[in-house]
């Protein structure tokens, strides 16, 4: 019924909203609320492309002109894979790993993967808190609308790597961190060059790990 299906959605955002603001204040929560976030994404998996419309990428898009093209890249959080569809068509050079916390979020941006990427972009769960890549394995890391952890977006980002931090709906978007607060949490892990950007109906924030 659309009126349940309502709360719901509502209900989800709230905690959506919640659960960010409590792991960035105090990361040693993410243990407690990983399953029932995962659980929460696992259900909106099946319908989760066709909730927003091409303008909720328009931040990410904006973020990705003013950067230089990448080679390797991830996307964090990556749902049902826009954005990291979106990188692969920017650079044509970059291989693209998508991550995300929830097995259907994997299995849906698997099989939306146009033929003609499947070579250079692949899917796999994996929790952003601890990731299973190398030291500096990726020159730009996209998050959109998803949680950051910080210690391993500097750990895996390479020296001169750029950090995507895009909100779909600004300020109002469920998943949201404010500039402040990224910029007061990258600097002592060595990021700079910090720019903030509006574009359709959200924001982006672009950071560079210092060389
Ligand atoms: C609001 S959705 C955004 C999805 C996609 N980036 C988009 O904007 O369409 C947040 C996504 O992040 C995933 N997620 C949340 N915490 C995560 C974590 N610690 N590691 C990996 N994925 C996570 C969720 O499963 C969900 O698919």
């Amino acid at each position: 019924m659309k009126v349940e299906g309502d709360w719901r959605d509502r209900l989800g955002r709230r905690f959506a909203r919640f659960v960010t603001t409590a792991v960035v204040a105090r990361p040693e929560l993410w243990r407690v609320f990983r399953g029932p976030l995962r659980a929460q994404f696992d259900q909106l998996a099946g319908s989760w492309e066709g909730r927003r419309g091409p303008e909720s990428l328009e931040p990410v898009e904006a973020a990705l002109r003013r950067v230089p093209d990448a080679t390797r890249a991830l996307d964090l959080g990556t749902g049902t894979g826009k954005a990291a569809r979106a990188i692969a068509r920017r650079a044509p050079e970059a291989t693209v790993v998508g991550v995300d916390l929830s097995p259907r979020m994997v299995a849906e941006a698997t099989r939306l993967l146009p033929p003609d990427l499947a070579g250079r972009v692949h899917f796999q769960v994996a929790d952003a808190s601890a990731l299973p890549f190398a030291d500096a394995s990726f020159d730009l890391v996209v998050l959109m609308n998803m949680i950051p952890f910080f210690p391993e977006l500097g750990r895996v980002l390479a020296p001169g790597g750029v950090l995507v931090f895009a909100s779909s709906s600004g300020a109002g978007t469920p998943i949201y961190v404010s500039p402040r607060r990224l910029r007061e949490r990258l600097a002592p892990l060595g990021f700079g060059g910090f720019e903030e950007l509006a574009a359709g109906t959200g924001t982006a924030f672009v950071a560079t790990k210092n060389l």
